[in-house]
């Protein structure tokens, strides 16, 4: 199993349990790698190191929780664990499933991730809901402020629709149709890697998909998260659209920390 280049040592190991009170657990399901850290919940840092193993595929329930299971054991943690994945989740079961086998639809996540790391707390949402209301509580002050779309751009697009901080959970806008396609299907960074387009012609992309989001929910600010906004100085200033677009401030960490902090907070749906 690739466990990519950080792993545990006894020093994180101690510091986990040093202090369960102010720390959770956050793991973030993709389509290409499950990633966990364990969060201090004040600051929203991470304590020790992020750990990252690939998806396993098919990315079936059983196969997913215990790679979350086999996270948690490496980062040396026995306390709360949320846990954040491209799916719409309500009252804790899982109705879609985007880039993760079908046989995640009707899922029971609770359960699921109860039975795979027993005798915790734990909470499960969607990957843009979670990484949304991590930038809502670590990030910049234009996220808290009116009506925001927050957008990741990875496999896939998340969205997680904020007014004045609060969410509005589930909405799936990477499936809109813009023009004759899903927006992910045309303007996600996986398509820009998979046909190797230049930022100026994915950039063209976005555009379409934001001034189709603007037209329908005008938006005051639009925040960019998801992998790609590491290189956001590449493409966000080729955006000609006239809502302010704005690189998210926790960049590819919100997601395993808003889902700590929905375990933390007990706000998952
Ligand atoms: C899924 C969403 C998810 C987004 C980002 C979409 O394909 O339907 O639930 O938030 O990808 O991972």
């Amino acid at each position: 199993m690739n466990t990519g280049a950080t792993g545990t040592n006894e020093n994180q190991a101690h510091a986990a349990q040093e202090s369960t009170e102010t720390r959770c657990c956050g793991i973030d399901i993709g389509g290409s790698g499950v990633k966990g850290a364990i969060v201090d919940m004040n600051t929203g840092e991470f304590v020790g190191d992020r750990i990252k193993i690939q998806t396993p595929q098919p990315a079936t329930p059983d196969a997913v929780a215990e790679t979350a299971a086999e996270i948690v054991r490496q980062l040396g943690w026995d306390g709360a664990v949320g846990i954040c994945l491209p799916s719409v989740v309500t009252d804790q079961i899982a109705l879609t499933a985007a880039n993760i086998d079908d046989s995640w639809i009707g899922t029971n996540v609770h359960e699921l991730f109860t039975r795979h790391l027993p005798a915790r707390e734990i909470a499960v949402l969607n990957d843009a809901d979670a990484a949304g209301l991590a930038e809502v509580a670590f990030g910049d002050d234009v996220v808290r402020t009116g009506a925001v779309m927050f957008l990741t751009f990875g496999t896939g697009i998340g969205s997680a629709l904020l007014m004045n901080g609060e969410l509005f959970p589930n909405t799936e806008l990477g499936h809109m149709i813009v023009g004759d396609e899903e927006a992910e299907h045309q303007a996600s960074s996986a398509v820009r890697d998979r046909e190797e387009l230049s930022y100026k012609k994915w950039a063209k992309r976005v555009d379409r998909v934001l001034s189709e989001y603007a037209r329908l929910f005008n938006p005051v600010a639009f925040v960019v998260g998801g992998g790609i906004s590491r290189k956001a100085d590449k493409w966000v200033p080729l955006l000609t659209i006239d809502t302010p677009v704005i690189p998210a401030t926790l960049r590819n960490r919100a997601g395993i920390i808003g889902a700590a902090m929905a375990v933390h907070k007990h706000v998952a749906p």
